[in-house]
């Protein structure tokens, strides 16, 4: 049995520690905003946070979050449902296409912006490099993050390239 405290709640699963988080979550929890994408740790569609670090679930095994907290795309929100900043923004600027990429989108650019609250162009690239986006939003991802970081301000979708 494992103990776990995810989006702020305690639960406990019979698994093998060695289950990746992301089938815990997914299967166990029955939690499906975390997406499996590449399955090796290389795309970031299945970005959660361990203590407030992205991590990338479909690698790390569950017993490496006993004792820890894990934060989903389903925890981010506030607890009467209104959306975080990143969230928010993603709605304004219009970010996803297909969708498939974007909680873990979410999530790396959340962790990014507590431990950084006013990234540079620069800080943004290096922060969500290694989460992939097939449908090319990269543009868009990066001003969603700037307008939840108040640097930029949301303008009309068909302004934004
Ligand atoms: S599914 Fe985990 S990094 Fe791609
Ligand atoms: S929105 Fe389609 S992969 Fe990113």
């Amino acid at each position: 049995m494992i103990n776990l405290t995810i989006n702020g709640q305690e639960k406990a699963v019979e698994v093998d520690p060695a289950t990746p988080i992301l089938w815990v979550v997914r299967e166990n929890l029955e939690m499906n905003g975390t997406k499996f994408g590449c399955g090796i740790a290389q795309c970031g569609a299945c970005t959660v946070h361990l203590d407030g670090q992205p991590v990338r679930s479909c690698s790390t095994p569950i017993s490496q979050a006993e004792g820890k907290s894990i934060t989903t795309i389903e925890g981010i929100a506030d607890e009467d449902g209104t959306l975080s900043k990143v969230q928010q923004a993603w709605i304004d600027v219009q970010v996803p296409q297909c969708g498939y990429c974007q909680s873990g989108q979410i999530m790396s650019a959340t962790a990014l912006l507590t431990k950084n609250p006013s990234p540079t162009d620069a800080q943004i690239d290096a922060a969500m490099a290694g989460n992939v986006c097939r449908c090319g939003m990269y543009g868009r991802i990066r001003q969603a993050i700037k307008i939840a970081a108040g640097i930029e301000q949301p303008t009309t979708k068909e302004t934004i390239a």
